[in-house]
């Protein structure tokens, strides 16, 4: 049955990180629509601040993200003398002084920034925000690219959360993907992390990669969960080479296939619940004294571009070239080429690209699709009344799920859509009945399972 599954319901659908999803911004939103935006913020708004850099010093060929190989590292710290006035100039356009709850830098690297240009980018974030003494300040690193000092240099600049790319322990995995990193690394670094105070490590495993096996990735989840992280994320490795053409260095023969990809994810999946970690929404796993899955728990855990969150910060501001932010009034992502990006941010221009200004009805049809992903169930008349819309509005999308209940994905009760346990790795295709744009034509995604 679970593998009639995988087969028949090999759809691409978004992973959800927003409603609706980054294909459907455009540049109908712009630098003066975010100006706007940002000005009508109240100051006692909680605020989630990303930062992107996107930079690495040797090309894993898995990589979907936006990156770009540098050898030196002046490119880096003139990147980063753009995102210090980016940050001068987005304060500029907020009616006050805002705390910040909840600090995370992505990339690419951001392990690639110097200690001292850590303190940098710290020292400005203060000067015009209040940082929460609470507040969670959490990097993904790169175990290849750490040091101990650097490490220590991480610790003083205040980082609590590491969030640590393993991808797969296995020597010939690691080959064909161009990422060399023995277990031994991973360990020293996790380690030099707890050492200084970082006590909350997180890591990136995927499955789906050439060469992996159910064996392998099982192995995979054993070695990282001797290395105690208190979050892993677990996600599938997507392969789309006709938007990141060093993906075709990969060789597809070597790729599992459809099921083998669903055999994988549901034995790391069952293998990490066996290890004492709960499953958090479509791909993540958390120590049962870790915050995600405390907010599981307490039906408060939130969905944003960073994946999983316990942050419930309304607000989240982006820097840094292609870093997407949300506010009350909708979706703003940054633009991506770095010379464009730096020209708008030296013009004394907001660097905005595209982004989407939201209706009621897609506040309402994304709180239902956050409460999927995140709960894996969702009242559906319950969202609609607080929401101020009539119970029966989803009336068609309660029919269409009609067959996903049939196939055993779903329990259907009145108003109230349950995931089961069989439906869990398909949660996506519920999230995406109630998504109206899916239709209109936003290119290809990569698997769902
Ligand atoms: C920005 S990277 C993490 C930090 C650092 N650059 C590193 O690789 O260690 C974010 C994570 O995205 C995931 N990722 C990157 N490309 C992916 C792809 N094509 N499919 C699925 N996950 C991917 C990897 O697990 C990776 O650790
Ligand atoms: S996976 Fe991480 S280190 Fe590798 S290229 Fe992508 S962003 Fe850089």
């Amino acid at each position: 049955m679970t593998t009639d599954l995988s087969t028949k319901y090999d759809l691409k659908v978004p992973r959800y990180t927003s409603y609706p999803t980054a294909p459907h911004f455009h540049d109908g939103v712009d630098g003066t629509t975010y100006g706007d935006w940002l000005s009508a913020l109240d100051p006692a708004t909680g605020l989630s601040l990303y930062f992107h850099i996107p930079f690495c010093d040797s090309m894993c060929w898995f990589c979907g993200c936006y990156t770009k190989i540098v050898k030196q590292y002046k490119p880096v710290s003139d990147y980063l003398d753009v995102v210090l006035k980016e940050i001068d100039l987005v304060a500029a356009h907020l009616p006050g002084r805002f705390t910040a709850h909840h600090l995370h830098w992505g990339g690419g690297s951001p392990t690639m920034l110097t200690g001292d240009d850590w303190m940098r980018i710290l020292d400005r974030i203060r000067a015009r925000f209040d940082i929460a003494p609470t507040a969670e300040v959490a990097v993904e690193l790169d175990p290849r690219t750490a040091t101990e000092d650097y490490v220590k240099a991480l610790s003083a600049a205040g980082v609590n959360r590491a969030s640590i790319g393993v991808q797969d322990f296995h020597p010939e995995v690691q080959a064909a993907i161009n990422r060399i990193q023995p277990y031994d690394m991973t360990a020293q670094v996790v380690g030099w992390l707890r050492a200084h105070g970082i006590d909350h490590v997180n890591m990136d495993l995927l499955y789906g990669l050439p060469h992996q096996t159910t064996e392998r990735v099982i192995d995979m989840v054993d070695q990282a969960v001797s290395l105690k992280p208190a979050r892993v994320a677990l996600f599938g490795y997507a392969h789309v080479p006709w938007m990141k053409s060093h993906q075709k260095l990969i060789n597809e023969a070597d790729l599992p296939g459809v099921r083998a990809r669903f055999d994988q994810f549901a034995a790391a999946s069952a293998r990490l619940v066996d290890h004492g970690y709960l499953r958090v929404g479509l791909d993540h796993y958390a120590l049962p004294d870790d915050g995600l899955a405390d907010a599981l728990a307490k039906g408060v855990l939130h969905r944003n571009f960073q994946g999983y969150t316990a942050d419930t910060a309304p607000v989240m501001l982006g820097f840094g070239a292609s870093s997407i932010g949300q506010v009350p009034q909708g979706y703003i992502q940054n633009l991506s080429p770095l010379k464009t990006y730096r020209e708008h941010v030296e013009a004394g221009k907001l660097p905005i690209a595209r982004g989407f200004a939201l209706r009621p009805e897609d506040v309402l049809r994304g709180a239902v699709i956050e409460r999927v992903m995140c709960d894996l169930a969702v009242d559906l008349a319950a969202i609609a009344e607080a929401h101020g819309a009539a119970p029966d509005t989803f009336t068609a999308e309660l029919e269409a799920l009609k067959p996903l209940a049939e196939d055993g994905i779903v329990t259907l009760d009145g108003p109230r859509v349950t995931v089961t346990e069989t439906g869990r790795p398909f949660v996506r295709l519920v999230a995406a009945t109630f998504d109206t744009y899916l239709a209109s034509g936003q290119g290809r995604h990569s698997q769902a399972v």
